[in-house]
C-alpha cells in the first residue's frame, strides 16, 4: 500500500517486526540501572504501536523476552516481570481506545501464572478489535515454537487428524504461535546488533532487514519512518530473476 508520508510516497509495509534492544545500554549511558532502561523502552513500545497506526502498518509483531533471557539476574528478570504486569493490565483500556488487537505469542509454560491470566484477559478483552493487530513475544524462541509445534503435529498424527502427508508448509505454518499472520515483510532491530537472536526463524525467511544504531527507547517515529525508507530501497525477489 503506497502512502503519502510528509511529501513523500512510501510503500508501508504489511507486517513489521521489531527486536526492541539496547534498553540496558541506554540507562548505562545514564548511569541509571538496568531496569529504568526496560521501564522506558515500554513507554517506546506504546508510541511504536500508534505510530505503525498512523502508518497504516496492519500487523506489528515485536520480541519483548526471549527463552534465553531468563540467563540474567533475579533482580532484572523480576524487574522486566513486573513491567509486563503492569503494561498487560494498562493495555486493555488502551488498545480498546485505538481498536488495537493484542495476541502474545511465545511459550506459557514457565511464566507466573498471574502473568499468563494477564495475558488470555488482554488478548480475550481485545479480541473483537479490527485495528492494528498486535503481537507481542513473550517467553518466546523461535526454535523452542518449531519444537512445540512437531509436538503438536505429531500429537494429531497419533490421534488420527492428519497423516503425514498432509504436512507441508502451509499446514506447519498454522501449527505455528503466528498461525495465520502474514510473514513479516520488514525486520526492524535497533541498538546496532546484527542477529535475529531466536525471533521467528520460520517467519523471517523473506524478510527484508533494517538494523539501526538507535537504543530502543529512543525509537520514534522519524525511526520507523527512517526503517520503511530503506525498505522502499529494497527490491524483494523471493527467489525470481528479475
Ligand atoms: C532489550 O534490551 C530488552 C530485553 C532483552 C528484555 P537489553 O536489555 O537486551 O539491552 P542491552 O542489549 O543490554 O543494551
Ligand atoms: C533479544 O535481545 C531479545 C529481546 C529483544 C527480547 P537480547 O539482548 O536478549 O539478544 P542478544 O543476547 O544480544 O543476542
Ligand atoms: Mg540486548
Amino acid at each position: 500500500m503506497n502512502r503519502e508520508i510528509n511529501g513523500e510516497i512510501l510503500n508501508i509495509p504489511e507486517h513489521v517486526a521489531v527486536i526492541m534492544d539496547g534498553n540496558g545500554r541506554w540507562a548505562k549511558k545514564r548511569f541509571m540501572p538496568r531496569n529504568y532502561g526496560h521501564a522506558q523502552g515500554a513507554k517506546a513500545l506504546e508510541a511504536i504501536c500508534e505510530n505503525c497506526d498512523k502508518l497504516g502498518i496492519k500487523y506489528l509483531t515485536v520480541y519483548a523476552f526471549s527463552t534465553e533471557n531468563w540467563k540474567r539476574s533475579v533482580e532484572e528478570v523480576t524487574g522486566i516481570m513486573n513491567l509486563f504486569r503492569k503494561y498487560l493490565v494498562d493495555s486493555v483500556e488502551r488498545s480498546n481506545n485505538a481498536n488495537m488487537k493484542v495476541n502474545l505469542i511465545g511459550k506459557r509454560e514457565g511464566l507466573p501464572g498471574d502473568i499468563v491470566q494477564k495475558m488470555d484477559d488482554l488478548e480475550r478483552l481485545t479480541s473483537g478489535n479490527t485495528g492494528l493487530q498486535f503481537h507481542i513475544a513473550i517467553n518466546y524462541g523461535g526454535r523452542d515454537e518449531i519444537v512445540r509445534a512437531v509436538r503438536k503435529i505429531t500429537e494429531d498424527v497419533k490421534n488420527g487428524k492428519l497423516i503425514s502427508g498432509d504436512i507441508d508448509e502451509v499446514l506447519f505454518s498454522n501449527y505455528l504461535d503466528t498461525a495465520g499472520i502474514p510473514d513479516p515483510d520488514l525486520l526492524i532491530r535497533t541498538s546496532g546488533e546484527e542477529r535475529t537472536s531466536n525471533f521467528l526463524p520460520w517467519q523471517l525467511a523473506y524478510s527484508e532487514f533494517y538494523f539501526t544504531d538507535t537504543l530502543w527507547p529512543d525509537f520514534d517515529m522519524d525511526s520507523l519512518i527512517e526503517a520503511v525508507r530503506y525498505y522502499n530501497k529494497r527490491e524483494r525477489r523471493f527467489g525470481d530473476a528479475k
